[in-house]
């Protein structure tokens, strides 16, 4: 049974922060972190209540925002709404951090994030200004056009390995006109990196399970020992 049961609280220990409050979980949608002025985002607070009942808090560059509802509407963007965003509800502590970012141009390559771990997919989407018709469409990574099928539009790799990693840029036609991206630099890390980072939790962990399960058979025999107690058994300790 506790056995069993290690497992869950490691997955569940990230999640949960000093004040024991799982954290609020704050996502964007569309997905991609930066846009174009003029694009419409939605921010949504998922907290672990009720939809629609609760005091939801919204924090923009650490300022507190006057909304209150659980997901932000946010209409035509322009460059003020870059920055980093979090929410927070009751029963939540403060979310993940956002970072928003608006440019001025005519294309822009998006992505969801900038980081990406080794089995995860990218998906890297040319966006032209307004959504105006753009035909054409070159994907490059470091300098090299890259092969995509042009019915799917976005560039999607899956999964993604350290050899992704690097410089990506757009090109594409509105109207006769070419134009270029800024450049998004993509870093892929190892998954080897995850395992290493993990063995000393693990570790740890192993070690507490241990001594955790030594101390409740010793308690266990020394309150049902010999001399008959008339005293309920210690309950454990989680
Ligand atoms: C928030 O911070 C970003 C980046 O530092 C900045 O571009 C933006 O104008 C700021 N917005 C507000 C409303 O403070």
């Amino acid at each position: 049974m506790q056995l069993l049961l290690l497992p869950f609280l490691l997955l569940l220990a990230p999640a949960i922060r000093s004040n024991g409050l799982p954290r609020a979980v704050l996502t964007l949608e569309p997905p991609w972190f930066n846009m174009l002025q003029e694009d419409n985002v939605t921010l949504i607070c998922k907290g672990f209540q009720t939809p629609g009942q609760d005091f939801i808090e919204w924090f923009h560059n650490g300022s507190v925002l006057s909304i209150h509802q659980d997901s932000y509407f946010i209409p035509h963007v322009n460059m003020e709404h870059s920055g980093e965003y979090q929410c927070r509800t009751r029963q939540t502590a403060l979310s993940n951090s956002v970072k928003l970012q608006v440019s001025s141009d005519w294309l822009l390559l998006q992505a969801e994030r900038l980081e990406f771990m080794e089995g995860d997919t990218m998906i890297l989407r040319c966006h032209s200004w307004r959504s105006k018709p753009l035909y054409k469409i070159v994907y490059y990574h470091n300098n090299t056009s890259l092969k995509f099928d042009p019915q799917v539009f976005n560039y999607i790799v899956s999964p993604v390995n350290h050899t992704h990693s690097g410089s990506y840029y757009c090109q594409g036609n509105l109207g006769y006109n070419s134009h270029v991206s800024e450049t998004l630099v993509i870093t892929v890390q190892g998954s080897s990196f995850k395992i290493w980072y993990f063995v000393p939790f693990y570790l740890v962990m192993g070690i507490l399970f241990a001594v955790d399960t030594g101390l409740y058979f010793t308690l266990q025999r020394e309150v049902n020992g010999p001399k008959k107690n008339t005293r309920r058994p210690l309950t454990r300790w989680h």
